[in-house]
Formats: structure tokens, sequence, C-alpha cells
């Protein structure tokens, strides 16, 4: 399989990540792209993705799959199913939603990179920028309140999470996240330390 990735992406760190927390990332050959918006990446998009988005994963037999949460389905399945997301019971749910916030969360950052860094300054809009720190401070919170889902063995949720508190050290180190969310640090700072996310740091 192939893995076509961007070293700063959170999405396809988090794909990286759950190969590795899998015990899969020796079947995958990382692939770097240039993705940056406003430089369309043509051949990129007529081979692989028309979105132009990483990650995809193109398969043995050339099937080509996108989207972070759908590659990390495949790949659970893949690895015998059911340790990244359970396949049916009370847990899965809630998990699903609890991914879906934290995958908010990381869509939301994104969206300020964008702005802030590719985004001439005259026609930047603090408002919006200023809403969506306030998504992701609020999403934060959330997830201090419930940072006993977080004690489990790592699954997508966590996954997304991690990748979100990896991405804000990156992009914003001042944003000081750890501040209000002392439960979500000490967990962050043990994730950190294991092998899916010591080896997927962004650069
Ligand atoms: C970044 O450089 O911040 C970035 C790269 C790929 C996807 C999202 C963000």
């Amino acid at each position: 399989m192939k893995l076509m990735y961007g070293v700063a992406s959170p999405f396809a760190r988090k794909v990286r990540a759950a190969a590795i927390e899998l015990g899969l990332d020796g079947q995958i050959e990382l692939v770097a792209v240039e993705t940056a918006p406003g430089r369309p990446n043509r051949a990129y998009a007529q081979e692989t993705h028309p979105l132009r988005k990483v990650p995809a994963l193109t398969l043995d037999d050339g099937t080509v799959l996108v989207d972070s949460t759908v590659i990390c389905e495949y790949l659970d399945a893949r690895a015998g199913g059911g340790r990244l997301v359970p396949h049916d019971g009370a847990d899965r749910w809630p998990l699903l939603a609890r991914h879906a916030v934290a995958q908010g969360m990381i869509e939301a950052a994104v969206l300020i990179r964008y702005e802030t860094a590719l985004r001439p300054a005259d026609k930047q809009w603090p408002a919006w920028i200023d809403d969506q720190w306030d998504r992701i401070r609020t999403g934060l919170t959330w997830f201090e309140a419930r940072a006993d889902t977080l004690d489990g063995p790592v699954d997508l949720a966590q996954l997304a999470l991690g990748c979100l508190l990896g991405y804000l050290d990156f992009r914003f180190a001042d944003a000081d996240w750890r501040r209000d969310c002392p439960r979500l640090e000490s967990w962050f700072s043990d994730l950190s330390r294991r092998e899916s996310f010591a080896r997927t740091a962004p650069t």
C-alpha cells in the first residue's frame, strides 16, 4: 500500500499513527505530496485524489481510498477489526461522536492556519478567526470534562485528539491550551511517548 501524506498534515498523521498502532506500518510506503491551497497539484488530482487532499491510500490492486477516517476504518478492518472503533455495542456511537468533535477541532485549526498564513493580512477576517478559536477552546473544555474516556486503549477519537493537540503545538505554540486542560496535558504527554506519536510528529 502507498500512503500519500504531508509531513505537517494532522489528518495524515492520524492515519500514520493508526497504522503504527495496528502494526500495519511495515506494509505501507509513505509518499510525500505537495498540496498547498492556491498551488493546485494537478498530477495528484488526476492520479489520486480529485480534491487534492492528503491523506490518500492506494491499495495494492490500485483502489484509492481517501479521507483520514475512511482510511483508518479500512486499516482497522484489515488488522482484524474493532480496535480503533468497536463494531457495535454501547461504546461505538459515543466514540464516533467524540471523534467527530476532535476532527472538527482539527478542521478549525487548519482553517485558522490557512487564514493567517496564506491569506494577505489586509484580507483576513479577525472575527472569523476568533470564532474558530472559540470552537477549539470549547472543544478542549468538553474533552477535559471527559478525560476519563481517554484512559482505555488508543482509539480513533484519541488519535484525532492527539493529532489536534500536536498540531496546536506545531502551528500555534503560543495558544497555551495546557493552561486550562491539565488532564489533557497529562494524557497527551503519555501519548506523545508512544511510538505512533513519537514517529509521526509534524516537521
Ligand atoms: C499545514 O502545513 O499546517 C497543513 C498541511 C497539510 C494539511 C493541513 C495543514
